[in-house]
């Protein structure tokens, strides 16, 4: 018992869970130019963030998918290893003195309509709104220990391996690479590449300065 509540802090302080929407507006204006357009030529994606935090990358993926009017074309798979981070990314609830830090990125990022229109705001929150909750599916996973998601389209992974060291970032790539359908595209953290592990010959950039890699040749062996 003791255990487990040792356990549940150290992992709490183990995995920080610093995020915003729309955190690095150019990476989102990026999506929206260079990746959207081909995901839209699938009838259906499967869009994976790996370790999700309290879920405002995806929500923020979700806005930009509904003003491609894509959503509804999508299935999106929000995990990460800390309960605690997964029941708040699952109830999308936010302080809403947040929400002009938010709006801003947003703006930066492309978006054009009213952001306020995404979330019912009171008492001093921001509740994201219900479609777009509806087509995400949150769940637990492991990234050092469970296996892999089988075919995805894309796969956004950010500021997530920047605590793992090389051997770990190595494999988890390797997982990533097994998830990701040819053709499909792998997003990474500003402060993290592919560049010195062994999937990197599956890879061309998409956009070099965003870390959008498409997934190019033959499935890793
Ligand atoms: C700094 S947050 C990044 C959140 C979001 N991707 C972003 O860029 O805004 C890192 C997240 O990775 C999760 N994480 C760390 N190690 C993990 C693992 N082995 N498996 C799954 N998630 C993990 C943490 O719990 C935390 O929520």
């Amino acid at each position: 018992m003791h255990d487990e509540i040792f356990f549940d802090r150290f992992l709490k302080y183990m995995s920080v869970t610093v995020t915003e929407m729309f955190r690095d507006p150019d990476f989102y204006r990026a999506v929206r130019e260079k990746v959207i357009p081909v995901l839209k030529t699938f009838p259906f994606v499967k869009i994976w963030h790996a370790g999700c935090a309290t879920g405002e990358e995806v929500y923020s993926m979700a806005i930009l998918l509904h003003e491609e009017n894509f959503l509804d074309r999508a299935r999106i798979y929000a995990t990460d290893f800390n309960k605690h981070s997964l029941a708040a990314a699952e109830a999308g609830i936010y302080p809403e003195e947040r929400m002009p830090n938010y709006i801003a990125n947003y703006l930066a990022g492309g978006g054009s309509r009213d952001f306020s229109d995404y979330y019912s705001a009171g008492y001093g929150l921001a509740k994201m709104k219900d479609f777009l909750k509806e087509r995400i599916t949150f769940s637990y996973h492991n990234l050092v220990t469970d296996g892999v998601f089988g075919e995805m389209n894309f796969i956004a992974c950010r500021n997530v391996m920047i605590y793992f060291d090389k051997v770990l970032q190595s494999r988890v790539l390797t997982l990533f690479t097994d998830s990701l359908r040819h053709g499909g595209f792998l997003c990474l953290g500003n402060r993290e590449t592919l560049n010195f592990s062994n999937v990197k010959n599956h890879y061309q950039a998409a956009d070099v300065k965003q870390k959008i890699y498409r997934k190019i040749g033959a499935a890793h062996v």
